[in-house]
């Protein structure tokens, strides 16, 4: 395997792309696909996309396919400017499908496609359409921008995915998501191949899907702020059009608060109950014990397994802390007269209660690791989220498995701490291969606690598709540089799609600085990225009614800026003499010393009211900066005050809720200068 990638590499790194106009002849490119194809040829040759670009089908061919080619068509229309007139062309991309699909997408299809593109054309097959679906998305990332227009290289790709569930977890109920929001999103899923839209409709803050048998849940229990089933279908349709399924997640016995506002008999505790405005893991919980919660649960499983096709349904199970049961002493009774030694015990019978209603109508029951346990039915499916040891322990035990630890976008981490997550990887890694054969791939989880409409769509992507590389492509596939530089590349096309992670950054910032001139205070918000892991909430308070509209909302997740830097001063150090290097470290010193000044013009806006701190660390960094480098080069040792010690720490530790990135560069520049 890790030849063949080698070989692979090697073959596309020395084709020579002869572009269109031949005279434009340029060096060889690397590609930007992502995810990386399993195989990858590039030859000599390609096409030119003009308006002329036909599609035709050769094998079967349904409506969803037709659409996908008019989606393919728009989409490249809007990344290339050029208008393709639909009739009278000669076919430039040939698509022989193998079969259509039988009934509902199930969790493993085939996925496979080959894609050849030489001069004369480009032809796509896949036995079946979801091969198709994917394809299609290689091809449009596939168009390059060349001197003379956009062209499509020569090229022979085979492949397939690692993993059978790709997928993203987006949660509605502590901020709620429009479907709009879901729709763009949706389609930017489908852009880098990921199948599994995993839908968190109920939590302590918001039942979020309106309910024909118990309308109390979504009146009382959402603020108004629900899906109606007719959304819910066409968000369905919208999914399974793009390839993609949708498992919906209501989270029980935990997290239920929002049934109880309406239902409050439901609970082991007493009422009344409100719904919560602030986050955490709180005491109300299901009654496991009443046989009315199960008449409820299956009635409400009846009408929500026939909202949701898919074979799989997601009854949470996360986080019970068992206060509730403890402290009822029905609940405590029961458990001694069954022999209940633990609340694990208690839960997992809940489970298998829920598993057969779910069973009955022909669903596989997903639950969060907390429902692992010898007695839990072997047919569930085990979501790891604390660490994967649950992962490879599930497998062991005969359960499928997903993995999500390491996949969670709301701890703010660098696509590349993502991206050297496998769900093959640590405990995995030993197990035998029929154990292995049971992890069925990882979601990445979106928890909504401090993102809105407005901001969520820049909290998953672009690390989303680095993610979503690791689920697809080969395990061979790790260098972190070479997935920055596409990354880069893909996070520009992906605004194609609809979202909006690049194209609501302005007018944010425009928000922050009242409408004022905003270029110093991009420069600096490009330098900073949001405190990592849960430390958002730590010193300030947050509520659902938070408004969510200050500096670190702006900022983006990974400062690219900073990361730049990074990288210039460590070749600058590595090789001092360069004064290329010197040059670009000093102008970015400068710049930010110039925003610092400049963006005090704008610093009296009630949205920036704790940003004044942060400048002075910018002020006080590049001061230090600019001096190590003239010391580094007079090479005079620089010799730092107490107090300008005490600025560099200061400058590396969070303010305003966000961390200057560029500050630990800046202290590598200044160690190296004493
Ligand atoms: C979880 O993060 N409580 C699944």
């Amino acid at each position: 395997m890790r030849m063949r990638q080698r070989l692979v590499i090697g073959v596309a790194l020395f084709a020579w792309w002869c572009p269109v106009a031949p005279a434009l002849a340029q060096a060889p490119s690397p590609h930007n696909l992502m995810p990386v194809p399993a195989s990858v040829t590039f030859a000599a040759g390609g096409f030119a996309i003009d308006a002329h670009l036909g599609v035709k089908f050769d094998g079967y061919k349904d409506a969803r396919l037709e659409r996908a080619v008019e989606r393919l068509l728009q989409r490249i229309t809007k990344l290339t400017g050029v208008p393709i007139v639909r009739s009278g062309n000669v076919p430039a991309l040939r698509i022989t499908c193998g079969r259509g699909p039988s009934g509902v997408q199930k969790a493993v299809e085939d996925e496979r496609y080959a894609l050849r593109i030489t001069t004369g054309g480009a032809t796509l097959s896949a036995p079946t359409v979801y091969g198709v679906l994917r394809g299609l998305e290689t091809f449009v990332q596939l168009i390059e921008q060349e001197p003379n227009g956009f062209a499509v290289r020569a090229v022979t790709i085979t492949d397939q995915p690692r993993f059978p569930w790709r997928g993203l977890l987006i949660d509605v109920c502590r901020h709620w998501m429009p479907v709009e929001v879901i729709k763009r999103n949706l389609d930017a899923m489908a852009a880098v191949k990921l199948n599994v839209l995993h839908w968190h409709l109920s939590e302590d803050q918001g039942f979020r899907v309106e309910s024909k048998l118990f309308p109390l849940l979504h009146q009382k229990g959402s603020d108004g702020l629900y899906y109606t089933q007719e959304q819910v279908r066409d968000v369905v349709r919208y999914a399974a059009d793009r390839g993609i399924r949708v498992v919906p997640e209501f989270d029980m016995p935990a997290h239920t608060l929002s049934w109880l506002v309406g239902y409050p008999s439901l609970s082991a505790g007493k009422g009344p109950f409100e719904l919560a405005r602030a986050w955490g893991v709180f005491d109300p919980v299901l009654s496991p014990i009443d046989e009315k919660v199960y008449a409820f649960i299956n009635r409400f499983l009846g009408e929500m397994t026939s909202l949701f096709p898919d074979a799989y349904f997601h009854i949470g199970g996360d986080e019970v802390n068992g206060n509730q049961w403890n402290g009822t002493p029905a609940i405590v009774a029961y458990k001694k007269r069954h022999g209940m030694a633990t609340n694990e015990d208690l839960h997992v019978y809940f489970n298998t209660r829920v598993s057969a209603m779910l069973k009955a109508r022909g669903k596989i029951m997903v639950g969060w690791e907390e429902v692992l346990h010898k007695n839990l039915p072997k047919n569930t499916v085990v979501q790891s989220w604390r660490g994967q040891k649950s992962l490879a322990d599930a497998a062991t035990q005969g359960f499928k498995g997903i993995l999500s630890n390491g996949y969670y976008l709301d701890y703010i981490w660098p696509a590349t701490r993502h991206y050297g997550v496998d769900p093959m990887g640590k405990d995995a890694a030993n197990l035998p291969d029929e154990a292995k054969a049971r992890i069925l791939g990882g979601e990445a989880c979106m928890w909504a606690e401090w993102v809105t409409p407005d901001t969520i769509d820049s909290r998953i992507w672009p690390r989303m598709a680095a993610i979503a590389e690791r689920y697809w492509s080969p395990a061979t596939v790790t260098d972190p540089g070479d997935m920055y530089r596409r990354l880069d590349v893909v996070s520009q096309r992906l605004d194609a799609t609809g979202i909006v992670h690049r194209s609501n950054y302005q007018p944010m910032l425009e928000r922050l600085a009242a409408n004022r001139p905003t270029d110093a205070l991009r420069g600096i918000v490009d330098l900073v990225e949001p405190v990592k892991d849960y430390n958002r909430g730590r010193r300030v308070e947050y509520t659902s009614l938070s408004p969510l509209n200050r500096l670190v909302d702006a900022a983006r997740p990974e400062s690219d800026e900073a990361r730049e830097f990074e990288r210039l001063v460590d070749a600058l150090l590595a090789d001092p003499a360069k004064s290329a290097g010197r040059d670009k470290v000093t102008a970015r010193l400068e710049q930010w010393r110039e925003d610092a000044k400049a963006v005090q013009s704008v610093l009296d806006s009630p949205l920036l009211q704790d940003a004044a701190p942060l400048v002075q660390n910018l002020t006080a960094v590049s001061a230090l900066g600019l001096r190590a480098l003239d010391a580094l080069q007079k090479k005079t040792p620089l010799t730092l005050t107490p107090e300008e010690t005490e600025s560099l720490a200061k400058a590396i530790a969070p303010v305003a809720e966000v961390l200057l990135m560029v500050a630990p560069s800046v202290k590598k520049l200044v160690d190296a200068a004493k």
